[in-house]
C-alpha cells in the first residue's frame, strides 16, 4: 500500500539540471530536476551504492558521482542496461510542499 507523505518543501527542490538528496523514513530520496521537470528516485546507485542525489545531470540522465553509471530519472532505468532499474516515486505538489508516494 503506498502512502502521501511530505518530502520536503517546494522551495528546497534542485534548480533546474541539478539532482539533490532528501532523507524520506530511513533512507535517502534523490530529486532531479531536468529542464524544469522534477522526478524522484531512490537515491542508491545499483553499481556500488553511490549516492544518486550527488551526481549531475547531463541531458535527460542523472549520472553517478562515483564510476559515472548514467541513470534515466523519469523510468529509474540504466541507460547502458533497461533491465538495470531502481525505484521511481511519483510526487505531488500541495500548496508548498512536495509529497511523496512510497
Ligand atoms: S556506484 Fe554508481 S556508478 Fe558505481
Amino acid at each position: 500500500m503506498s502512502e502521501l507523505i511530505k518530502l520536503a518543501s517546494r522551495s528546497d527542490l534542485p534548480p533546474e539540471g541539478e539532482a539533490k538528496e532528501f532523507p524520506c523514513g530511513d533512507k535517502m530520496i534523490c530529486v532531479v530536476n531536468v529542464n524544469g521537470v522534477i522526478t524522484a528516485m531512490d537515491n542508491v546507485c545499483l553499481h556500488r551504492g553511490g549516492p544518486l542525489g550527488q551526481g549531475v545531470v547531463e541531458g535527460d540522465k542523472l549520472v553517478c558521482p562515483w564510476h559515472g553509471w548514467q541513470w534515466d530519472p523519469k523510468t529509474g532505468e540504466a541507460a547502458h542496461n533497461p533491465a538495470a532499474k531502481v525505484a521511481v516515486y511519483p510526487l505531488k505538489m500541495e500548496n508548498g510542499d512536495v509529497m511523496i508516494e512510497v
